[in-house]
């Protein structure tokens, strides 16, 4: 009975692992694995299936808006019980088509919600054409239908977004943002929608945390390197707080050296280029990274 157990939930790793490979893109006919030969040689980047960090996303709603901040949270409430939000996620998660958001040009004599996002975030926010997709900005235009206001996407630098809604040129930051009490500085936080956790990119030949089986034996490695060793990360994220340290978050900080990038996919090309040797950031974009950069090269 045990035996068959362990079978099934096998079986189950097995499918989830095939669906959250399926997940990114739909660059669906290299992921359906026809070519063989491809499957078979090193991965150019592969991903530490360890979560690093405990965070949840929010949104980050105008100081100036507590309404505007109910009805977020209402709204939150109402797709995560009506059965939106798992649809939502499904279409990024389990192979669905993502909707392509289109954003109306600012204009401030209109009715609108401007939303500040960083849109390389993939499947959180991410251009798609002339317009975005993504689960932040599937959120974001069904949170403006309901308003009955006109959507307004910014896509800036992600160090930008808090700042921008900080200063009122936005109403809302949409950006896989993780709740930190620091940035209350800026915005005032929703409701949290979804948990994430940071997590390592690798060489694809990079055997060092192969036999890793949880946070501590990743950290442990980690924690050996020197400042010879140098981590890509996306500037102004959870991932450079937890390599240069973060008390309020108790990230003790590592001794390698962090760099800062644009975006997660520019620090992951950059250590195909040998200029770094690994990047950390969240999960999801994570594995959409390593699907898209294993796909190319
Ligand atoms: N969750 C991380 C943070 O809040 C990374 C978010 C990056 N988001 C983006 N749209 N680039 O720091």
């Amino acid at each position: 009975m045990k035996k068959a157990l362990k079978v099934i939930s096998l079986m189950l790793v097995a499918v989830l692992m095939v669906m959250s490979f399926a997940a990114c893109g739909s660059k669906d006919d290299a992921a359906t694995g026809s070519d063989t030969t491809k499957e078979a040689k090193t991965p150019a980047v592969k991903v530490i299936e360890i979560n690093l960090t405990d965070e949840d996303y929010a949104f980050g709603v105008d100081k100036n808006q507590p309404e505007l901040l109910e009805k977020v949270n209402s709204f939150i409430a109402e797709i995560k019980s009506n059965g939106t939000f798992d649809a939502i996620c499904n279409k990024y998660f389990a192979g669905g088509t993502p909707d392509v958001i289109k954003s109306a040009a600012l204009d401030s004599t209109k009715d609108q919600l401007v939303v500040a996002t960083n849109a390389a975030f993939e499947p959180f926010e991410y251009t798609n054409g002339d317009g975005y997709s993504g689960i932040d900005m599937e959120i974001a235009k069904a949170l403006a239908d309901s308003l009955g206001k006109e959507l307004v996407i910014q896509n800036m630098d992600f160090d930008s977004v808090c700042l921008s809604v900080g200063q009122h040129k936005c109403d809302l930051a949409m950006a896989g943002l993780t709740v930190k009490p620091e940035r209350e500085e800026y915005v005032t936080f929703s409701t949290p929608y979804y948990k994430a956790s940071q997590r390592l990119i690798v060489k694809g030949t990079d055997t060092k945390f192969d036999s890793c089986t949880d946070a501590a034996s990743v950290e442990a490695i980690l924690k050996t390197f020197d400042s010879s060793v140098k981590i890509g990360v996306q500037n102004g994220t959870t991932a450079q707080l937890y390599c240069e340290g973060d008390a309020e978050m108790e990230f003790p900080g590592l001794n390698a050296v962090c760099v800062g990038y644009k975006s997660g996919s520019l620090a992951v090309q950059d250590m195909i280029n040998g200029n770094i040797n690994y990047v950390i950031i969240d999960a999801a974009p994570a594995a959409c990274i390593a699907q898209s950069i294993n796909e190319v090269n």
